[in-house]
C-alpha cells in the first residue's frame, strides 16, 4: 500500500505528489531538511528539529513555508495515517519554483514536503555489534551547521565506506575529525567523552545536544574539543549520534580495533539513557 505524504498543504498518495522540474531544490539543492525519529508512534526531539529548521531557513534567507506553524500536527497526522510505530518523518523545505537563475527569486513560495519511513530503531544489528568507520577528507562546503539537501558527498562517503568493508566515514579536515557523514562523532578516553565543539564545521546535532546533557546529568565528564584520527584510533571507546541511530557504538576506526572490538560500557549506557529519556519526552 502506498504511503500518504504531505506536499504544500495537501495529504496525498505518494504517487500523486508531484513537484515542478523548476523547483530550486531539484535544480540547485536549494533546500533544507530535518529528520525526526518516531518511537512508539511518537515524535522524538520535535522542538529541537523545528528550531534548527527555523535557523537553517534564516541562515539561507529562505522564507518559512505557509504551514510552518502546523508542523506538529502534520507530523502527527502522517505518523497516524501511515501507522508508523518506529521510524522517522523526513521534512524538506526548498526555496520553491522559479525559472533557473543563480539569484534568489523574490516571490517564490517555499515548497514543503514531508514523508514517513517505517523501520526498526531499537534492537538493530548495528546496535548489538557496533559499526566500523573509515577516514575520508572532509571536502564539504564550509556551512555544515546548515542542514541543506546537498548530500552528494555524504552519499559518496557511504559508498566509499561500503567499498572498504565499513559502515560509515569519519571526515577529517586539517588533521582533525569533524563528524561522521551523517552523524556526530565521539571518542571516550579515560572515562572522558570527547566530541568536537560547535562551529560552522559541523552540524549542531539535536541528538548530540541531548546526549551531552544526559551524560553530564549522569556525572560523566564531557569535553567539547576537536580530536585527531590518531587519538580516535587509540580511544577506549567510540560512538556516533544522530536522530536515526541514537547513540551507536563504533568498534573499528580505519582498521584499528577500538577496545575489545565490541560496544563499550559508556556507549552502551549512553544509548540506554538516551532512549529512555527521549522516549519519556516524546510527543
Ligand atoms: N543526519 N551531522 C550530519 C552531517 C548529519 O547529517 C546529521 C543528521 C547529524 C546528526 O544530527 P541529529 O542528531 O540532529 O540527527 C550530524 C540525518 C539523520 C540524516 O541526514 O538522515
Amino acid at each position: 500500500m502506498s504511503r500518504t505524504v504531505f506536499l504544500n498543504g495537501d495529504y496525498l498518495p505518494e504517487e500523486d505528489a508531484k513537484v515542478s522540474i523548476f523547483d530550486r531544490g531539484f535544480l540547485m539543492a536549494d533546500g533544507v531538511y530535518e529528520v525526526t525519529s518516531v518511537l512508539d508512534g511518537k515524535l522524538l526531539e520535535f522542538d529541537g528539529h523545528v528550531k534548527r529548521l527555523e535557523r537553517s531557513l534564516g541562515e539561507l534567507d529562505m522564507g518559512k513555508p505557509k504551514d510552518f506553524d502546523n508542523l506538529l500536527e502534520i507530523h502527527r497526522e502522517l505518523v497516524s495515517r501511515n501507522n508508523v510505530d518506529q521510524g522517522g518523518v523526513y521534512l524538506q523545505v526548498t526555496r520553491g519554483v522559479a525559472d533557473r537563475d543563480f539569484v534568489f527569486p523574490k516571490d517564490a513560495e517555499p515548497t514543503l514536503t514531508l514523508f514517513t519511513q517505517s523501520r526498526p530503531l531499537l534492537d538493530t544489528p548495528a546496535s548489538q555489534t557496533g559499526i566500523k568507520v573509515v577516514f575520508s577528507d572532509d571536502i564539504r562546503w564550509g556551512r555544515r551547521d546548515i542542514k541543506t539537501v546537498q548530500l552528494l558527498y555524504p552519499s559518496m562517503c557511504k559508498m566509499m565506506a561500503k567499498a572498504a568493508g565499513a559502515d560509515d566515514v569519519w571526515l577529517v579536515e586539517e588533521g582533525l575529525i569533524t563528524e561522521g557523514s551523517s552523524n556526530n562523532a565521539y571518542i571516550v578516553k579515560d572515562n572522558q567523552i570527547i566530541t568536537r565543539d560547535l562551529s560552522n564545521d559541523i552540524l549542531h546535532g539535536i541528538t548530540r545536544a541531548s546526549v551531552l546533557i544526559y551524560a553530564r546529568e549522569a556525572q560523566m565528564e564531557v569535553v567539547e574539543r576537536a580530536f585527531s584520527p590518531a587519538e580516535a584510533q587509540a580511544a577506549d571507546e567510540a560512538f556516533i549520534t544522530s536522530a536515526s541511530t541514537f547513540v551507536l557504538p563504533v568498534v573499528s576506526i580505519d582498521g584499528a580495533q577500538i577496545g575489545e572490538g565490541t560496544p563499550g560500557p559508556v556507549s552502551r549506557r549512553l544509548r540506554e539513557i538516551y532512549i529512555d529519556e527521549s522516549r519519556k519526552r516524546a510527543i
